[in-house]
């Protein structure tokens, strides 16, 4: 079980994530939404450990791991997508995806038992690639890919690590048609192990609709509101924010138009005050 309890950040004057406790279970897929800037990101990176919270608490298993650094939280099992930027840029795609496996499993052992391990690692690894389609491109530098299939490639990491709790952060963004499907069939087979905590940032509200066990909504920091996908997606606070405007296809895209429409929020829709929590 992960919890948050009243988790705070302030940058400067501004409080990004304000007092947010909320427990997700495992086995179950939450959908964070929420306009821009209402702190979803900010509150991921307070969950696994990128930014340090003002106030509040992280637990996982019971334990507080507020103060914990973020190998320390990966090690515990908290599954962050790997950014591009933690990616061997010159190393090939099996390489990268090798280099998880062996992370994951010879953390603090010996190189002896890396070389006995070695082909169960990289049949391991072989797998994960294929399992994510980029199995055409095993022998591709990292940085050569184009974006969709880098996406790709950091979720065969992230599946590497074998973690518990997993975090997606609008994972099919800038993604072409044929790739978005590839991405979303895989955290439906994450799902479907059943054991999985996953959590989900997503703005397209048809993938939320059919993903999402539960969702919560983040407006200006704040959790406003969170239950079962119909009833929030019905709610005010969601209609408002959402479903007011004419749904139109993502400006993100880079390889490309997004698949499904996205529903934005402009500023405007929602005023600060009208966020009532359970609404
Ligand atoms: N390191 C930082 N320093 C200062 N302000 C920050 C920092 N990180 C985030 N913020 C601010 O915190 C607020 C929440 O940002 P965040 O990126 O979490 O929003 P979001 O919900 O993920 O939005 P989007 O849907 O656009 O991704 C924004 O006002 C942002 O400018
Ligand atoms: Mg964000």
């Amino acid at each position: 079980m992960l919890e948050t309890k009243e988790l705070t950040i302030r940058f400067g004057g501004h409080v990004a994530v304000d007092r947010v406790s909320c427990a997700f279970a495992p086995g179950t897929l939450t959908a964070i939404v929420g306009p821009n800037g209402a702190g979803k990101t900010t509150y991921f990176n307070l969950i696994s450990g990128q930014l340090r919270a003002s106030a509040g608490t992280v637990w996982l298993n019971g334990t507080d791991i507020t103060g914990e650094t973020v190998p320390a939280r990966t090690h515990r099992g908290l599954g962050r997508a790997f950014q591009l930027t933690q990616l061997f840029p010159n190393l090939s795609v099996l390489e990268n995806v090798r280099l998880a496996v062996q992370s994951k499993r010879h953390e603090g052992l010996s190189l002896f038992a890396v070389w006995l391990d070695r082909k169960e690692t990289l049949e391991r690894a072989r797998a994960l690639v294929a399992q994510v389609r980029l199995g055409d491109r095993v022998d591709a530098a990292a940085s050569s890919l184009p974006h969709g299939d880098q996406r790709k490639l950091e979720v065969a990491m992230l599946m590497a690590l074998e973690p518990s709790v997993y975090m997606f952060d609008e994972p099919t963004a800038g993604m072409s048609v044929d790739d978005v499907p590839v991405i979303l069939d895989l955290i439906r087979q994450l799902k479907g192990a059943r054991d999985k905590t996953i959590l989900l940032v997503e703005h397209k509200m048809d993938v939320v609709r059919e993903l999402a066990d539960r969702i919560i909504v983040l407006h200006n920091g704040q959790l406003v509101a969170d239950g079962e996908p119909a009833a929030v997606i019905a709610s005010p606070i969601v209609q408002q924010a959402y479903l007011g405007l004419v749904p139109e296809i993502s400006p993100s895209g880079q390889d490309g138009p997004a698949p499904f429409p996205t529903f934005p929020l402009a500023g405007e829709g929602a005023g600060r005050g009208d966020a009532v929590r359970g609404a």
